[in-house]
């Protein structure tokens, strides 16, 4: 038994032993006034936010039911890239897009720092299950946390509690794998200390360990920081488990598209944090007759299935949503969905009668509480919301959710969409020639940084795959992974790929294309095109769509911004070249030869222009 006595450590609703012996040790080390189980009951929730009302971390909302706002520490407000790291034993496999560290340094480090950061706080356990607790095999986590923020959000973006611990169990009662991950905000209470309303330490820790499949996180409060389920778990962890396996753990909205004639497909999209996966994910199409429904904002696993076909699963339960720009023209799915309540809103600002508000979601009111906590007027010369600001909130309130969505078998892909955001050189859509080609597209990526991470934004980066920030071993490796996934079905069963550019500009800045619900035109073209239906023209980068083979019925955009955004661009692609071959070469002897034959062909093809 434990040598401190701890309230609540020994509380466990679980005999599992390795889990109970974890409890302990992160007990012990980290020092908390209690240890509570979380359990996930409706109840818990109200004893949590009540809680974190009279702490001053929530305001609860007048005008929304059962929802809350948050304003973080300013300087916790985004995914912190410089401080990720990627701990494998052997520098090399984490490669040279990720921050490297010994594991056995790493954990020296941060052992110091977790030695007795839970001081005065509540340690929270929570069983977490990321995809369908239904599944054959389902992806258990047990987070340690000493946020309650945290055991909150985490109740809306996961499948937890109870229900999950009792998944750690299998049927024939042995013990079942789990990714242990530790979180601390590293912000300990001497006795007597008041405590503030956003915890946090300026020193950052996001580590992941890939061999042994363990995270530790420190000092942030903050979305993919801290709700570990999600980056650090999903797609970090994911991604080496998924090489392993056999399987693609991918940054990837999935929609279904219902046509006309109610044929459906299944299609997952990657583009960069906040380039418009949930927007896309919940999209009402313009056109008639054709219809979406959502099954995931951010992540999927996709595996084969006995058909040979590449079904995805959606591992969350929630969208953790850019706020900023989401309104009823938009996204109003993502409105109907937290209009609903139960929801989290973090940076965004406050009204006076208790309601959320943020940029592009029409006038301003004449007064707000901005997420600074400041007054904020609409000649305030800052932003009333973070534009990395978010909404919490339950998938299942989604009201254009597929039913299939918690289906373990997970649903057939038909198309891949790679895309970023790119003021030029990008098409609004190209079509890969295969695979490879798709797999090339993707692993040259490109995008401007956004607010989703901490650091300079509109900057044009290689975002492979847009997962940059988020494979969790080397990146020539995982080029290497997709080229194989691709060898193992038939051509005919794989997805098409497909490269999307929403972002292209004029000269004065202004979008060419109008986005959103008018993206609809591009999935029905990429839809078209797998059925043998659609005509597009073939270039050095792919087929590409004239205006006339896209459906532009009802759209009030000119001809000219139309063909503007569809525009190959020789001479834009030729500078563009010597970026990919910088960034090839950073992959050293990783580099498939497969993807280096392709950007030779595109040279020989470009040169020919
Ligand atoms: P995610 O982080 O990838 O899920 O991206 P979101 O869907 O949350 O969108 C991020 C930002 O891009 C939001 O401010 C959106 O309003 C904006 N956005 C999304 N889709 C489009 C689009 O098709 N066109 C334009 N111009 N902006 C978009
Ligand atoms: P996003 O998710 O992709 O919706 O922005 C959060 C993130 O990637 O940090
Ligand atoms: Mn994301
Ligand atoms: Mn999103």
């Amino acid at each position: 038994m434990t040598a401190v006595a701890i309230p609540g450590v020994d509380n466990a609703p679980t005999t599992h032993e390795r889990l109970l012996s974890w409890v302990r040790e992160v007990a012990e080390l980290t020092t908390p006034e209690e240890v509570v189980w979380v359990d996930g009951s409706d109840e818990e929730w109200t004893r949590l936010t009540d809680q974190l009302v009279e702490a001053g971390t929530l305001t609860r909302l007048k005008q929304k039911p059962n929802s809350f706002w948050a304003a973080s520490d300013p300087d916790d407000v985004a995914r912190v890239e410089q401080r990720t790291f990627i701990c494998s034993v052997d520098p090399e496999d984490a490669g040279p897009t990720n921050n490297w560290m010994d594991p056995a340094e790493m954990k020296t480090t941060m052992l110091d720092l977790y030695r007795g950061s839970m001081r005065g706080r509540t340690m929270y356990v929570i069983p977490f299950c990321m995809g369908p607790l239904t599944a054959e095999k389902p992806m258990l986590g047990l987070q340690i946390t000493d946020s309650a923020y945290v055991v909150a959000s985490m109740k809306i973006m996961t499948r937890m509690g109870t229900k999950a611990l009792e998944a750690f169990t299998a049927p024939d009662g042995t013990e079942r794998d789990y990714v242990p991950a530790l979180h601390s905000l590293g912000a300990p209470l001497e006795p007597g200390e008041d405590d503030v309303p956003w915890p946090c330490n300026e020193e950052k820790y996001i580590s992941q360990f890939p061999e042994t499949r363990e995270i530790w996180s420190y000092g942030s409060g903050y979305g993919g920081n801290a709700l570990l389920g999600k980056k650090c778990y999903s797609l970090r962890i994911a991604s080496v488990q998924g090489r392993d396996e056999g399987w693609l753990a991918e940054h990837m909205l999935i929609l279904k598209l219902i046509s006309p004639e109610k044929k459906v497909y299944y299609i997952a999209a990657a583009f960069p944090s906040a380039c418009g996966k949930t927007n896309l994910a919940m999209l009402e199409p313009t056109i008639p007759g054709w219809k979406v429904e959502t099954l995931g904002d951010d992540i999927a696993w996709m595996r084969f299935g006995k058909d040979g076909r590449l079904y995805a699963v959606n591992p969350e339960a929630g969208f953790f949503g850019v706020a900023p720009g989401t309104d009823y023209h938009t996204n109003p799915n993502a409105m109907r969905t937290i209009e609903k309540g139960n929801s989290i809103f973090t940076n965004v600002a406050l009204t006076d009668d208790g309601d959320i508000w943020w940029e592009g979601m029409g006038e301003p009111p004449a007064h707000l509480t901005s997420w600074k906590k400041q007054d904020w007027t609409p000649d305030s010369d800052e932003p009333s919301s973070h534009p990395n600001s978010r909404y919490c909130t339950p998938m299942a309130q989604c009201p254009i959710l597929a039913p299939e969505w918690d289906d373990p078998q997970g649903v057939p892909i038909s198309a891949i969409f790679f895309g970023g955001r790119r003021a030029d050189t990008i098409p609004l859509v190209t079509e890969s020639r295969d695979w490879q080609h798709g797999t090339f597209m993707g692993a040259t990526l490109s995008s401007e940084t956004t607010a989703a991470a901490k650091g300079k934004v509109g900057v044009v980066r290689r975002d492979p795959m847009a997962m940059l920030p988020f494979i969790g071993y080397h990146a020539g490796d995982y080029f290497q992974h997709w080229i194989d996934t691709g060898k193992r079905a038939d051509a005919d069963k794989l997805p098409k790929i497909f490269y999307v550019n929403w972002f292209r500009r004029d000269e004065n800045k202004k979008f060419l294309w109008p986005g959103f619900g008018e993206n609809s035109r591009v999935l029905k073209w990429a839809i078209e095109r797998l059925e043998g239906k659609a005509a597009a023209v073939e270039t050095p980068i792919g087929y590409v769509p004239t205006a006339d083979d896209l459906d532009l019925s009802g759209l009030d955009v000119s001809k000219e911004e139309i063909e503007a955004a569809l525009k190959f661009d020789a001479d834009e692609w030729r500078a563009e070249l010597p970026l990919i071959d910088e960034w090839f070469d950073k992959m050293g002897a990783k580099l498939p030869t497969l993807l280096r034959a392709e950007l030779d062909a595109l040279k020989t093809r470009l040169s020919a222009e």
